[in-house]
């Protein structure tokens, strides 16, 4: 079964040709961070008229790319929530127009369970159930995934998401919006504990988390250094920060497996790509035995051939759409359309 997926939750328009759920045949990633970078985050209305402006190109060359004719195409999967209103309907519409033109089924699919599903592209093997941490600029959550289609969500952030805490760490710091991978870099060689960060625990909700907390302190840090004049140790306030997110998900993580009775862990989203979570992550999973599954940084950002590995799954259940499919901005990963 040849899927074509389309996403456009976010600042990133994306579509896949994907074979059989697992075998990804191409995969169009254009993503508009540096036009979002000017204003310190995504600019809804310019990341929906981007959208606009690239799918039908993207789609055009990720048909070539695969290898394929139009005509080949058995479904049109597309991410209807969560996510930016205006920039879902865009990718919601485009994937309408393409289904209803190619006569063919569409599958609507929820974006986190896309990230759970990057998993699936990168690890052959890898079946549920299992425990993933799905960490992204929107989204932190830990799911126990009982099967392709069932996703319990046990633990969430109570506030911020991972990714949007180490953005606004970066901000402050007067680093460029995506700001994980330049607070990365900068951490790198850093002392982890050159700044004690608070870690929030939530009272009777052990896989609860929360980063408001951490994210005002790394502000109120910052400030107080500028107005005093002190010169503040950068790379090792990064290093703090890291080894605070981590030390916040990482464990919950461990935990929640440990409980479930799993052997095998996951790790979603863009946040996914940080070295000091993934290095804490390894040296966990080896010393608890539990299998550790990181997908490749080219999986763990947004992009459609997870779409489109998630859609095959929920299609086989059948899960489609009619041709009447809005786009959510808010929805939990367990509800029916
Ligand atoms: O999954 P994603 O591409 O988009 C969403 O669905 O949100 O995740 C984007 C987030 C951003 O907050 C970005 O700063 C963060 O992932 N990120 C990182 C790293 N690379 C990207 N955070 C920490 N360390 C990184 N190396």
């Amino acid at each position: 079964m040849i899927i074509m997926a389309v996403e456009s939750s976010c600042d990133e328009t994306a579509v896949a040709i994907v074979r059989d759920g697992r075998e990804i045949m191409s995969n169009e990633v254009y993503s508009q961070a540096d036009m979002h970078a000017l204003y310190g985050g995504v600019v809804p209305e310019i990341a929906s008229r981007n959208h606009i402006i690239v799918i039908s190109k993207l789609a055009d060359s990720a048909v070539k790319k695969a290898g394929i004719k139009k005509s080949d195409i058995d479904a049109v999967a597309v991410t209807y929530a969560p996510g930016l209103i205006g920039a879902l309907l865009v990718g919601v519409n485009f994937a309408k127009a393409a289904a209803m033109s190619l006569g063919v089924p569409l599958i609507p699919v929820h974006h986190v369970k896309g990230h759970i599903a990057a998993n699936y592209i990168a690890y052959p093997d890898l079946e549920p159930p299992f425990v993933c941490l799905a960490i992204s600029g929107g989204n932190t959550l830990i799911a126990n995934v009982k099967s392709y289609t069932e996703v319990e969500i046990i633990g969430t952030t109570r506030d911020d998401a991972a990714g949007e805490c180490f953005d606004k760490a970066a901000r402050v710091l007067g680093l460029p919006y995506p700001g994980g991978l330049p607070m990365d870099k900068l951490s790198q060689g850093g002392d982890d504990s050159a700044y004690k960060l608070p870690h929030a625990k939530i009272e009777g909700h052990p896989y609860d988390m929360s980063f408001s907390g951490l994210k005002t302190a790394v502000v109120n840090l910052v400030h107080n250094a500028e107005q005093k004049g002190e010169e503040l140790d950068r790379p090792g306030l990064a290093a703090s920060f890291a080894r605070a997110v981590s030390e916040t998900l990482v464990p919950r993580t461990i935990s929640a497996a440990k409980d479930l009775g799993y052997d095998k862990i996951a790790v979603a989203g863009g946040v996914a790509a940080n070295s000091r979570i993934r290095a804490d992550f390894e040296k966990v999973a080896a010393s608890e035995n539990i299998k550790l599954y990181i997908p490749p940084l080219k999986y763990c950002g947004d992009n459609a051939a997870m779409i489109g590995c998630q859609g095959y799954y929920d299609y086989l259940t059948g899960k489609t759409a009619e041709s009447d499919l809005n786009a959510y901005a808010t929805m939990a990963i367990s509800e029916k359309m």
